[in-house]
């Protein structure tokens, strides 16, 4: 089973089993991280769901689409590397993707 590593707002670091196919919201959702609030229920429209995935797994998981760079645009904590979980699909080539979950704005 893959993995998928998300720090949560109090800096813990939880390891995720992940399985391709699914997005990074469902796979914390499933898992319990409540700190995903994925009001909108994975359709792109509330940014509850902004993480930072790691510098180093950023080519992999590859670019936002217009829809979501505008919603990230709206965040005050968006940096290079933010990304809207609902909108990344997990892939076994991810295996260890590490994310953090973004302030809440
Ligand atoms: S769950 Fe609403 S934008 Fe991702």
């Amino acid at each position: 089973m893959s993995t998928l590593i998300v720090e949560n707002r109090a800096g813990q670091q939880l390891t995720l089993p992940a399985q391709a196919s699914l997005t990074l919201m469902d796979i914390m959702r499933d898992n319990g991280v409540e700190e995903i609030l994925a009001l909108c229920g994975g359709t792109c429209s509330c940014a509850t769901c902004h993480v930072i995935v790691a510098d180093e797994f950023a080519d992999i998981v590859g670019a936002a689409s217009d829809d979501e760079n505008d919603l990230l645009d709206c965040s005050d904590h968006r940096t290079g590397t933010s990304r809207l979980a609902c909108q990344v699909v997990f892939s076994d080539e991810m295996d260890g993707i590490r994310v953090k979950i973004a302030p809440e704005d």
